[in-house]
């Protein structure tokens, strides 16, 4: 079975380059589906609403059990509604159909908090963790972390 962890470090750093599966967002800062999209089965995949609930969830399990990160999201507090968010993201993200995403887009979302390149990373981590925690098909799991990854432009900001 192939190991996340041996492929963690590499895969965070070459998808961070990638650009083919663009997240983005309108210059109205709605969060749109990526372009070109990823493969049409991704969401059924994924799990569908049952997977990317699991997927979502054990997300924010690593999140709050990493120490690089957690004390930011215990900050702000209403994990409960950024899971929800999360889901509805993930889930547009991965073209699943009659979900919108309802939450802020992720410049205004992030704005205040002065996030670095190193805690963005860690979350990708964290991402990918949870992909192995609930066994995400790896290039699913790698086509979503490739959608999200371009959202750096609009979270990273310093
Ligand atoms: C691809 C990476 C990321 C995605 C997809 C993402 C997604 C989201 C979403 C959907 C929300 C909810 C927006 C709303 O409340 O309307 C949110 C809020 C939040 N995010 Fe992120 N996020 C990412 C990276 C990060 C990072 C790196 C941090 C910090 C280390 C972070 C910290 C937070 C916090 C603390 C909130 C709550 C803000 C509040 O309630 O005022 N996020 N994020």
């Amino acid at each position: 079975m192939k190991s996340y962890n041996k492929l963690l470090a590499a895969g965070a750093m070459s998808v961070l380059s990638m650009s083919a599966f663009a997240g983005s967002e309108t210059p109205e800062g709605k969060v749109q589906a990526t372009y070109p999209p990823i493969s049409s089965d991704a969401y059924e995949k994924f799990g569908g609403e049952y997977g990317v609930a699991r997927w979502t969830e054990a997300l924010f399990k690593y999140i709050m059990a990493d120490n690089r990160i957690n004390h930011i999201f215990a900050a702000h507090g209403k994990i409960d509604r950024q899971i929800a968010l999360n889901k509805q993201l993930v889930s547009v993200m991965l073209g699943a159909p009659g979900v919108e995403y309802q939450g802020a887009s992720m410049s205004a979302a992030h704005e205040e908090m002065k996030i670095t390149l190193t805690q963005f990373n860690a979350v990708v981590e964290d991402a990918y963790l949870a992909c192995e925690d609930v066994r995400t098909p790896y290039h699913t799991c790698n086509q979503l972390i490739a959608a999200l990854a371009p959202f750096k432009r609009s979270i990273v900001t310093r």
